[in-house]
């Protein structure tokens, strides 16, 4: 070719980067690994290969762990821990660094690894994947630093099983161990099976760093090994994946006590307004699906264009296409490199074969090299019930529609079943920031798309998991609060004489949208003191009645739209008259429960609706500073409708507890009243009555947990539910909450002093709410 042929073309000639170093460490190593446990690789087992997919060439061959094996790397994990904790931050915050530096000096070796191994562009590895992963090891570093002074109350959660993908091999272990690492933890990863070298040269740099035996060990092997983790003797399980495993490991570990954070699929909206800057808008769509091949969980997979422009923006995205350069990951000239593996470009293609003929399949004319590859495709005018609309694809597919006005797009834009991320692109800052708010995404992003950044909270709501990674909010995922209270005893309810005869009828109702309501069964049960005397009675509800209580909560969305002062008045507001009747509630509670601290637990209600009031309008968003031209705002959001199992004890104390912060928050709450002492809560409705609460916040009923969890728990319209009951509700909620992967925040059995300082605080307000993470273009 010479020079003029290149002008006329304006071809580019290939710039390929050298595998060589990255395949002589391969042969270094033997080609065979072992996992690395307690400090030392172990001898190459029985295992498989792991692929170039770019050629179909084996790299090195990975051995598949046993149960042993993962036994003995949890072992090693729990016998480190402790001296890696009592090390203390600043120590720990010593390897931390010395691991970012070792990334560092080491990065273009990972570079090419990664790129041989998964197939993406080394253009991506090396100037994304790789010195992401190293800003993950620097931020820690500092939060392993900070830990004692900002964080007095925290520590480690103790051992943490750590699962990934295949999509950003090293970037997904250094979002998982490093904030571990930091806050004390140790890890037993678990790479995926297509692509674990990298995790591999990573262990070698632990032993580089001189980081204590024991405190990451990695076992390679498919998803069985991942069960084995799962059910291993682990504190926490830390996953990331597709959203059918991870309801599987959450129904897996309900009950059992172990944390549990989840990072799943998306199908994210890209939304373009007409007012867009259309060339950058077209260039960011580049960038938010095929960037790694679609491979990514927050991809920008499903575009919504405004009528006006589609159909000049749809011809600038063609043209954009034809020109997308595809092959080699190794040359840095590609746009475009190889799909991980035949299996994932097989899915893919069939999930693309099976559009039934709905909508228009472009792909450019270009000719596909040999190896694992897929062209970059757009199917358009889809309806929105089409599952090519619907499912996650995870490849370089995107789908598209029209909308007209905004509201349309915030409804087209939020009718998914995930809530991962969100791209808005309009040049008028009145409607971009308007829009942010209004989609049910963890993250939204204006005028960009797919940044991420270790000081940036990253993570889903709906069916995309639960739990953040990065930031201070992905700190509470690796640590629990210092006090973990004593074991719960349990409390029976009185029993006594039935035979007793009623003159009036003393039946309490159940509270359901502002109005008192007779229960769907008709059944109440009688309520005794300490003597045997009766008392009152109290309903029992049914699955219906929590229907009804769910339905009316969902309608009181406006309350999640109020401001924050006015949501603060009404608190006070019921603190005031709670107080005025305190003897009333006071002398019921002492009946009720045969204490004498009735009046101390009605002070302390009324203190904490003081303390709710006065948190509504300060438990803020943060302004993170990350290493773009923008900032990332840290939006505290409320999660929706919060089911509530009340303690036992402390019958007014535990509801008011529990409700304040999570109305105080914005949310809408079912609450379900302590299940032995149920009439102080039915008293409470005339407070609520009497304090401007609009119908529907605040839903109370009364009746058996065991029998009320499962319904409430497998609610669809239910955001998140937390349990202050016994150990075997907590159980029930967690499990039940695997359908919609609901956040649950539950005390699997263990007891609260609500009287004291564990009875309010940050935990509630951050169990309350969710942080979105909103990117805007700042000093740009
Ligand atoms: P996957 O969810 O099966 O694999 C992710 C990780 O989980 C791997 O390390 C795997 O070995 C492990 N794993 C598999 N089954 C397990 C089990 N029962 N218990 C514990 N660990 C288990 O994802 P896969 O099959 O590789 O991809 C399927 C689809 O999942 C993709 O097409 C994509 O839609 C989605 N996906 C989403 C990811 C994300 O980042 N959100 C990442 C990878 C896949």
């Amino acid at each position: 070719m010479t020079v003029k042929d290149i002008f006329e073309s304006m071809d580019y000639g290939p710039a390929p980067e050298s595998a060589g170093d990255a395949l002589a460490w391969i042969v270094d190593q033997g080609s065979k690994f072992g996992h690395f446990i307690d400090g030392s690789f172990t001898a190459p087992g029985e295992g498989f290969e792991s692929r170039n997919p770019a050629t179909g060439e084996v790299l090195a061959t990975l051995t598949q762990a046993s149960q042993s094996d993962v036994d003995t790397a949890v072992e090693a994990a729990r016998k480190a821990q402790p001296a890696w904790a009592k090390l203390g931050g600043a120590g720990r915050a010593r390897y931390l660094y010395a691991l970012a530096r070792l990334l560092q000096k080491h990065s273009r070796l990972f570079a090419v690894l990664e790129s041989l191994d998964n197939g993406k562009p080394i253009r991506e590895a090396r100037d994304i994947d790789i010195p992401q992963a190293q800003r993950h090891f620097y931020y820690h570093a500092g939060m392993a630093q900070l830990m004692e002074s900002e964080l007095p109350d925290a520590q480690a959660l103790g051992v943490c099983g750590q699962i990934i993908p295949w999509n950003f091999p090293l970037l997904m272990l250094s979002w998982k161990i490093a904030p571990a690492l930091a806050m004390g933890n140790t890890v037993v990863l678990k790479p995926a099976e297509w692509t674990s070298l990298t995790a591999l040269c990573f262990a070698d740099i632990c032993r580089q760093a001189g980081l204590p035996k024991g405190v990451v060990n990695i076992v390679t092997g498919d998803g069985d090994v991942g069960e084995m983790i799962v059910k291993a003797e682990v504190d926490k399980v830390a996953f990331t994946g597709s959203t059918a495993v991870g309801r599987r490991i959450r129904e897996a570990t309900a009950g059992t006590g172990k944390a549990l954070t989840l990072e799943l699929g998306g199908k994210s909206p890209y939304i373009v307004f007409e007012d867009a800057d259309i060339d950058s808008a077209v260039e960011g769509l580049v960038d938010a699906i095929w960037f790694n091949q679609g491979q990514v969980c927050c991809a920008g997979s499903r575009l919504l264009v405004q009528e006006g422009i589609s159909e000049r923006f749809h011809a600038k995205l063609r043209a954009r296409m034809d020109k997308l350069r595809i092959g080699d990951p190794l040359d840095k000239c590609i746009d475009v490199g190889a799909i991980v593996d035949p299996v994932q470009r097989d899915r893919i293609a069939a999930l693309v074969d099976a559009h039934g003929g709905e909508g228009e399949v472009y792909q450019p004319a270009c000719d596909l090299p040999d190896g694992c590859y897929y062209p970059p495709t757009l199917v358009s005018n889809l309806s929105q019930a089409s599952a090519l609309m619907q499912d996650e694809i995870f490849g370089p597919v995107l789908v598209s529609s029209t909308f007209r006005t905004p509201s349309e797009a915030i409804m087209l834009a939020n009718n998914t079943r995930y809530g991962l991320a969100a791209s808005v692109w309009s040049e008028n800052i009145n409607v971009a920031l308007d829009i942010a708010p209004k989609l049910v995404a963890g993250i939204v992003w204006i005028n960009g798309t797919n940044m991420m950044d270790a000081a940036a909270g990253f993570g889903g709501v709906r069916e995309s998991g639960f739990g953040r990674e990065g930031g201070w909010e992905g700190l509470a995922a690796y640590t629990k609060p210092k006090n973990t209270g004593k074991a719960l005893k349990p409390v029976a309810a009185f029993e006594g004489d039935t035979a007793e005869p009623q003159p009036v009828d003393r039946t309490a109702k159940l509270y359901i949208g502002g109005k008192q309501a007779r229960p769907d069964g008709g059944y109440a049960r009688d309520v005794y003191d300490k003597s045997g005397k009766l008392i009152g009675q109290a309903p029992i509800s049914s699955r219906k009645d929590v229907r009804n209580a769910v339905e009316a909560a969902r309608a009181a969305s406006g309350w999640t739209g109020a401001t924050a002062h006015n949501r603060a008045q009404v608190l006070y507001f019921l603190a005031e008259n709670l107080a005025t009747r305190k003897d009333e509630f006071a002398a019921q509670i002492n009946r009720m429960t045969g204490g004498k601290s009735g009046a101390a637990e009605v002070d302390a209600s009324v203190d904490r609706l003081f303390t709710y009031a006065a948190w509504a309008d300060k438990f803020d968003g943060q302004v993170r500073q990350v290493p773009m031209r923008g900032v990332a705002l840290a939006m505290r959001e409320a999660c929706g409708v919060i089911g509530v199992f009340c303690p036992d004890d402390l019958p007014l104390l535990g509801l008011v507890s529990a409700m304040a912060p999570a109305i105080a928050m914005g949310n809408r709450v079912v609450l379900v009243a302590s299940e032995p002492f149920p009439l102080a809560a039915t008293d409470f409705y005339q407070v609520l009555e009497t304090s401007d609460v609009p119908g529907g916040v605040v839903n109370i009923l009364t009746g058996s947990h065991e029998e009320l969890a499962p319904s409430l728990a497998t609610h669809m319209d239910v955001e998140a539910v937390w349990s202050f009951s016994g150990a075997d509700i907590s159980a029930a909620v967690e499990k039940g909450g695997a359908g919609n992967l609901k956040r649950t925040w539950v005390n699997n059995g263990f007891a609260r002093d609500w009287m004291g300082a564990a009875g309010a605080g940050r935990e509630f307000l951050e169990a309350a709410t969710e942080v979105k993470t909103v990117w805007v273009p700042y000093g740009a």
